[in-house]
Order: structure tokens, then C-alpha cells, then sequence
């Protein structure tokens, strides 16, 4: 393909700390498309939760929450890292959606049918609006799948686990390599084996594993896959 026709959709699937939003922002950067990281959604909604409701627990509580919070995704306002803002009703929840806490909750959030429901309306609206790389677990099976491209990312437990922690340090956090992989095994167990939206590569997605590969690797692997001409000539 020479051109680049307008709203295409590129899916990227995968697992906790797989790399999507990191192949997803270089591709976007590269075509010039919008980048959208759908589990900052989940992650701010939990982190909504817990504040107000003191607990993920209620089913019925945390979907009325979900239904009700405004929560925008905007580019970087600041330049300390993020690769974009996250408001709820208008606050800056960036960097909080990122905490350990949310981590060990916001499987359990994201599993309730009704926020999935509200989430993925929400979805549509923002991935419709142009070209598109659009991060998640179930962009390519339930959100989008008639998506242009379905990519699904995948690497071993250990190596996410150190990639994680390697940004965690990077930040400054504190962290702890066997804590972080205890995490990732536990959301991969629930978002894997929930009856709604569960993680699964869609029959038509191309599986990447990126486990020993730069990103660098994965970028022209999944290049020759879109087989779309990069905006500026890459
Ligand atoms: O960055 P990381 O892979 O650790 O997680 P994330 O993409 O921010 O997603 C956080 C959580 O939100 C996941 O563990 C899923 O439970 C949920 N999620 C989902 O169910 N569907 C999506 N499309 C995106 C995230």
C-alpha cells in the first residue's frame, strides 16, 4: 500500500507489560496516528474506586461510578515521562493510575461486565475519530474487530516481569522484581480467564513474541506486517 487511507485501525492485544504501549507509541509517532492506551480507562476507574468507594468489591457500585466519571485522555502536558495526560472530571490522575495498588485491583475492575460495557462505548467514540493504535486486551476481539490490522504481543511472565520493574526504577519507585511478577501472574490469570472480553489473540491477529528482542525488532516486525508506508518515510 502507498497511501495512507484514513481510519485505519491498528489493534494491539497482549498480556501485562507485553510492550504494546511502547510499539503503539513508536508506530503512532511513525504514521502520524492517534495513540490510545484503552487500560488507562480500567486503571482510572479502579483508582476511582478505591478513593471513593474504599474498595473494588460492589459490582453494582463500581459500574454506577464507571458510568458516571468523566475520564479524558489528552497529549503530554507536562514533560516528566508521561506519554499522555489522564483527567477524572478534570484532575490529573497520570501518575496514580500507575501504582502498585491499582495494579493489584484493576483486574478485578475490569472484569465487571457493566464497566466493560461503558468503557467500550467510550472506546468506540475515541477510535473512531481517524487513524488510529489502539492498545488493550480486547481491541481486536470485542472493540474493534473489524480492525485494519490486529497485532497480539506476547512474552514470558519473568520478561515482563523485568521490564516492569526496570521502569518502575527508572521512575525512581521503589519495587520489588518477585512482588511485580506475583502481580502479573494474577492479572493474567483473571483478565485470561474472565467470561466477558476475555485476553485472547484474535483468530486473525498476528502473534509477536517478543521475548529476547529489542523494540527496535518488534517495530520492523510489526512494520512489515502493516506493510503501510511509514508518514515520513520511517
Ligand atoms: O500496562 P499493563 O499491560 O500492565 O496494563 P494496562 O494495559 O494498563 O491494563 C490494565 C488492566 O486493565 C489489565 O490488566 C486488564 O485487566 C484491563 N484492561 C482490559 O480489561 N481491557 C483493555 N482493553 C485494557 C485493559
Amino acid at each position: 500500500m502507498n497511501s495512507t487511507p484514513s481510519n485505519i485501525v491498528i489493534a494491539i492485544d497482549g498480556p501485562a507489560a507485553s510492550g504494546k504501549s511502547t510499539l503503539a507509541l513508536i508506530l503512532a509517532a511513525r504514521l502520524g496516528f492517534l495513540y490510545f492506551d484503552t487500560g488507562v480507562m480500567y486503571r482510572a476507574v479502579t483508582l476511582s474506586a478505591l478513593d471513593e468507594l474504599k474498595g473494588v468489591e460492589d459490582e453494582g457500585l463500581v459500574t454506577a461510578l464507571a458510568e458516571r466519571i468523566m475520564i479524558d485522555v489528552q497529549p503530554p502536558s507536562k514533560d516528566d515521562g508521561r506519554t499522555m495526560d489522564v483527567l477524572v472530571d478534570g484532575a490529573d490522575v497520570t501518575w496514580k493510575i500507575r501504582k502498585p495498588r491499582i495494579d493489584r485491583n484493576v483486574s478485578v475492575v475490569s472484569a465487571y461486565g457493566g464497566v466493560r460495557t461503558a468503557m467500550t462505548e467510550q472506546q468506540r467514540r475515541i477510535g473512531s475519530r481517524g487513524n488510529v493504535v489502539m492498545v488493550g486486551r480486547d481491541i481486536g476481539t470485542v472493540v474493534f474487530p473489524h480492525a485494519t490490522y490486529k497485532i497480539y504481543l506476547d512474552a514470558s511472565a519473568e520478561e515482563r516481569a523485568r521490564r516492569r520493574y526496570t521502569e518502575r526504577i527508572g521512575r525512581g519507585e521503589e519495587a520489588s522484581y518477585d512482588q511485580i511478577l506475583a502481580d502479573i501472574k494474577y492479572r493474567d490469570g483473571i483478565d485470561s480467564s474472565r467470561e466477558i472480553a476475555p485476553l485472547v489473540a484474535a483468530e486473525d491477529a498476528f502473534i509477536i513474541n517478543t521475548d529476547g528482542k529489542t523494540i527496535e525488532q518488534v517495530v520492523g516486525e510489526s512494520l512489515r506486517i502493516l506493510n503501510i508506508k511509514p508518514k515520513n518515510g520511517g
